[in-house]
């Protein structure tokens, strides 16, 4: 494999590391010994859960008849720019199946035309509403399937929001495991029911942005993560994901414990593969492949876009150096027919053998025609840009989301909702357009106007954009505005005048720099860009009615303005896509009441969190990023420290009011052991002759036109590399390295693991009652916390579960049911690798509330409820 010394010497660096920290040593959870991500070979082969058993008796069939070349071309990408996605994979036209288009972004189809920019997922995650989350998934796998994307990039549920600072926490649903592992599975089998592959990302630990990448010159940084706190946070997502049916997996580029997670096969074959039973393919981040065999022993089916070390050259760690490593016996075939067949499995599994369309579309140019292959020295020329047409009415989706993420931290003297007659001055660069154009920066990296997104990979161009400011002067035809951040020295104020200010914090994907923050916000911190501070004491110096809205990628200090006493309201908008204007006047004004709540705490000072959750940077060596704080993040931590934040996680006000009553809580699966019963049996695979291929499987095809730095399976002497099979001089595999397979991991047997753990144990039902004068939403949020009888030290709240009432009428209620389930009410235990309960759920207590300490119910389960 090239080069082969490189290759030999990062598996040796991932595998040669002290005490098994990451792996199933209690012993390594408290030992400062150096991290350590233990060697679990060889990769477990899919196939063996039923519901996918059709796609794989499907893909079997294929894969029986491919040639040794064919399977390889589909593994790998044909590189950087050499086609109309992110990336592409190799086809098989003699067998109708084509390239694969794997294209971002969690909230769009990236860098198109006429697509939906829905609202990002911190929005989407303030719904808290599951319907919602689901409505957004079915457009953005209408929309991928319409332009012909195979493999949507999304959803993101990693970054979990570890570092407030952190750029990407925007692009999922919120800074705790069960509310990312909700949006998340929603949002697969939104997607996966259009029949677009979905693929959750970023396995795991990619919790900031500087260095997280690994190249020939630096290093990515290592998130050492132990085995608990692994599991109970960093991995829920990822397992509800997996339990949804999820197609793909994006492996995070950093590294986990020492192994980059590209070739650690610890976290894929052993965590992902074995533990939780992933039946799809399991593909790189973007030149976050760094070795050919170990990564391919390690578990990982798909490498991204294809290109080696340095991209565009048109060499590569797969393609043509897999059908090598085949050849001379380095790989064993079975690893190679596994890659594939999960592949097609998951393409199969989908339907997208039935019409599924090519690419009609080219995220290189907006131009009709253009290069086919813009990555290659010369290129044909052909129609790249059909400008499909694939909105259809999802823009009421993304309307309804941004509105109902809509979160109100403060309403002094129900200030809100405002008349349209209202006297009304508007301030803030944020409530206007971009004055350089609609998507005049490349992936979003500026921040000018309304902060509709964040930036990077995680975008889509907005096809039209209804602004603040657009939809209030539709509303109120008196509106004053002033689009600065600079506070107009000369406006006047009169007592009954209220001046509506708009601020942003923006931040994003490490590639691009804005205003000094490299995707984190290194620059900015957690305080408003653009002056946004200054902006609102300039207006509460003048006006005694202060609104201020605030569109942000998570949380934002409001320290300095907060409790002036012309400030009666604050809003946040969070990110809402093209739908920014309407969804907001339609709170403003009062049409609907807002119903969002807080996905993350809102901190006084930054001191608030651990520091340990702070950025790292150092010029030489790799960053060791120690997860010391474990479990602790976001509202754990400061339930834990008894920190008052200014606002807590889940909080947000409604022009309403809601009354909690009748709650009861009954056993419905009873907890009659710690551990969950025994899991059953993996059900059969597919299987295959192990023989290695001729080598004429991997020759040139005769006559055939090479595009100048395309990625290609095809090697000049494939005798060659077939000769050496039998020599002694063999490659040197990673430690622990065998074929041998490993009994059945007891905390798997099904997707997402034992199925046990989602038995439901006990359902709290519950009455909401609106008690204001206005219509609304509420949300019933559900925390547990464990007794000390468990054994370990565990968060004194917990979400575990929620559900929103429709909107109700003054008056009205609504019955809610919450069920609890054997996973919600247990602990990971390191020893015996398995999630423990308390027998009976004896000791659990459960709250039902509007935020994490706005409790309204009180529950022990097998008792009783009472009112709090
Ligand atoms: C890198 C990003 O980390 C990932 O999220 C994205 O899907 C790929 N680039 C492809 O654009």
């Amino acid at each position: 494999m090239l080069p082969r010394g490189l290759t030999a010497a990062l598996i040796a660096a991932a595998a040669q590391r002290g005490l098994a920290y990451f792996g199933a040593s209690l012993d390594a959870r408290q030992s400062s010994e150096e991290p350590f991500s233990p060697p679990y070979y060889p990769a477990p082969n899919g196939g063996w859960v039923s519901t996918w058993a059709e796609a794989y008796e499907k893909a079997h069939s294929v894969v029986s008849n491919l040639t040794l070349a064919e399977k390889v071309n589909l593994t790998t990408g044909t590189g950087i720019f050499m086609g109309p996605c992110a990336g592409q994979t190799g086809s098989v036209p003699r067998l109708g199946i084509p390239s694969l288009c794997l294209h971002d972004s969690p909230l769009g189809v990236r860098n198109t035309d006429h697509n939906t920019a829905f609202p990002a997922g911190i929005t989407v995650g303030a719904t808290f509403d599951k319907s919602l989350m689901y409505e957004r998934g079915v457009g953005l796998g209408e929309e991928a399937r319409g332009k012909g994307v195979n493999v949507l990039l999304g959803p993101s549920v990693g970054p979990m929001g570890r570092k407030p600072r952190g750029g990407r926490n925007w692009e999922g649903f919120g800074f705790d495991p069960v509310l990312q592992g909700v949006g998340a599975a929603q949002t697969i089998k939104g997607m996966q029911s259009t029949g677009a592959i979905a693929c959750i990302k970023h396995l795991i630990g990619n919790e900031q942005e500087m260095h997280r990448m690994s190249s020939v010159v630096t290093q990515g940084y290592s998130s050492n993560i132990d085995d608990r706190t692994l599991h109970e946070f960093y991995l829920w997502p990822f397992a509800e994901g997996v339990r949804a049916e999820v197609g793909s997996v994006m492996i995070a580029y950093n590294d986990v414990n020492k192994s980059a997670c590209s070739q650690n096969s610890k976290l894929i074959n052993g965590i992902l593969k074995d533990e939780l039973g992933f039946q799809g393919f399991v593909v790189t981040d973007w030149l976050a492949h760094l070795g050919g065999v170990s990564s391919a022993l390690a578990g990982l089916d798909m490498d991204m876009p294809g290109d080696g070390p340095i991209p565009l050259l048109g060499n590569s760690y797969w393609g043509y150096e897999l059908s090598r490593s085949i050849l001379n016996g380095t790989v064993p075939v079975d690893r190679l027919n596994d890659m594939v067949t999960r592949i097609l499995a998951a393409w199969f599994k989908m339907g997208q053998d039935q019409d599924y369309p090519l690419p009609n579309f080219s995220s290189n140019t907006e131009d009709e025609r253009g290069l086919l292959y813009p990555g290659a020295l010369f290129s044909p020329v052909g129609i790249v840009n059909q400008y499909v047409d694939v909105q259809a009415d999802h823009d009421i989706t993304a309307r309804v989301i941004a509105r109902d993420a809509i979160t109100l931290l403060k309403n002094e003297g129900d200030l809100l909702p405002l008349r349209v007659n209202d006297s009304l001055k508007v301030f803030g660069t944020d409530a206007g357009p971009d004055p350089q154009g609609l998507n005049s920066c490349t992936d979003k990296g500026c921040n000018r106007g309304v902060l509709t997104m964040g930036w990077g990979s995680g975008t889509s161009k907005l096809p039209y954009l209804i602004t603040p400011q657009e939809a209030i002067a539709n509303i109120t035809p008196t509106a004053e505005f002033y689009i600065t951040d600079s506070f107009p020295s000369s406006i006047e104020a009169n007592d009954e005048d209220i001046a509506i200010v708009f601020i942003n914090s923006d931040s994003g994907e490490n590639y691009i720099t804005v205003d000094g923050n490299p995707g984190d916000r290194t620059a900015s911190g957690l305080h408003a860009w653009h002056n946004g501070d200054g902006l609102v004491k300039a207006a509460a110096e003048r006006f005694s009615q202060v609104v201020v809205v605030i569109h942000t990628v998570g949380p934002i200090i409001l320290e300095e303005w907060v409790d002036l006493d012309p400030v009666k309201a604050v809003l946040v908008a969070h990110l809402p896509g093209q739908e920014a204007g309407y969804s907001l006047t339609d709170v403003l004004f009062g049409d609907y009441s807002p119903s969002g709540h807080l996905p993350y705490t809102i901190p006084r000072e930054e001191a608030n969190y651990p520091s340990s959750v702070g950025l790292l940077q150092q010029p030489f060596g790799q960053i060791q990023d120690y997860y010391t704080e474990g479990i602790y993040i976001d509202y754990r931590h400061f339930l834990k420290e008894n920190i008052t934040p200014r606002y807590p996680f889940g909080h947000g006000l409604s022009y309403t009011t809601f009354e909690f009553s009748e709650p009861t809580v009954s056993v419905v699966t009873p907890l009659d052991s710690a551990y969950p019963p025994s899991r059953s049996a993996k059900g059969s695979a597919p299987t295959y002759p192990t023989t290695i291929p001729p080598a004429s499987e991997a020759a040139w095809p005769a006559s055939f036109d090479r595009i100048w730095r395309y990625i290609y399976p095809y090697l000049d002497n494939p005798q060659a590399d077939a000769a050496v099979a039998n020599s002694t001089n063999k490659y040197a595999y990673p430690d622990g390295y065998t074929t041998e397979p490993k009994p059945p991991p007891r905390a798997g047997g099904a997707e997402g693991g034992n199925p046990a753990l989602w038995d439901v144990a006990f359902s709290i039902q519950v009455t909401v009652t609106n008690t204001g004068k206005r219509p609304g939403r509420a949300v019933a949020q559900l925390y547990v916390e464990l007794p000390e009888s468990i054994g370990l030290d565990t968060p004194s709240r917990q979400l575990r579960q929620f559900e929103k009432t429709g909107i109700l009428e003054a008056g009205a209620s609504e019955t809610l049911m919450l069920g609890i389930t054997r996973k919600d009410v247990s602990v990971w235990d390191v020893m015996v690798q398995d999630w423990k309960t308390v027998v009976g759920g004896e000791g659990v207590k459960v709250y039902i509330g509007e935020s994490v300490v706005d409790l309204k119910v009180e529950c022990e389960v097998g008792g009783r409820c009472s009112i709090l």
